[in-house]
């Protein structure tokens, strides 16, 4: 990347304007130990959701609730995010960021457990959006899921495409860095899905399904 890039980079991360909802769940994220979704990636979820009108979004991976909360911020009132994460205290930061920004219980539906055992119940076609950030190595069984789940016209976001610039370079051979190379092919080389990876944060792999 050229010394330029690299400032354009770092200048888009720093743009979006962060209130104190989002500063308290960032804050709550760091003490649980997880990662939050850079600034650049929840101003873009925000936008994505918007523009996609979705109504029904699951999100794995709700950690303290920071993509939660900008997500919900791109939705309708009568939209529903379901956040799915395996640890109860995580969900419980998440509920408390969400409640924070002023969404109303009744728009969110937390759902504890492994994403891989989640899934499966959740019903076919009936999803505007999925966004995928819990557990890299699971990737390609979550974008396989997403596609059942997606209607036509969905949108399936995966968080950390390009796993720290790893992706990109080929001397980069880790198991969790090849799943991530894996997973982008899956869904650029899918017919039924018309795809675009960004490298906001640390890349954001977008399909829409046809
Ligand atoms: C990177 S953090 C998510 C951050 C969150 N999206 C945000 O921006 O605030 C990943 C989350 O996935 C959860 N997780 C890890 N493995 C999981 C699994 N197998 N199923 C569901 N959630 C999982 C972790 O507990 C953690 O909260």
């Amino acid at each position: 990347m050229s010394a330029d890039k690299s400032t354009s980079w770092s200048y888009t991360e720093g743009l979006p304007a962060e209130d104190d909802v989002l500063l308290r769940a960032r804050e709550r994220s760091y003490e649980l130990g997880v990662t939050p979704v850079s600034q650049g990636v929840g101003a873009a979820l925000t936008v994505l959701t918007a523009a996609s009108k979705a109504q029904t979004v699951v999100e794995i991976g709700s950690g303290a609730g920071v993509s939660g909360v900008c997500l919900l911020r791109g939705l309708g009132r009568q939209a529903v995010l379901t956040t799915i994460d395996v640890d109860v205290e995580h969900l419980r930061a998440a509920r408390e960021a969400y409640l924070e920004s002023g969404s109303p219980a009744n728009r969110t539906r937390t759902i504890s457990g492994r994403a891989a055992d989640v899934l499966p119940r959740l019903t076919d076609g009936a999803y505007d959006l999925v966004f995928i950030d819990a557990d890299k190595p699971s990737f390609p069984v979550y974008v396989d899921q997403a596609m059942r789940l997606l209607k036509r016209g969905g949108m399936l976001i995966v968080n950390d495409a390009l796993d720290k610039d790893r992706v990109a370079n080929p001397a980069s051979r880790d198991e969790t860095t090849n799943v991530l190379r894996r997973v982008g092919k899956t869904v650029r080389e899918h017919e039924d899905f018309v795809s675009a990876l960004i490298p906001t944060g640390d890349g954001l792999l977008l399909g829409v399904k046809r």
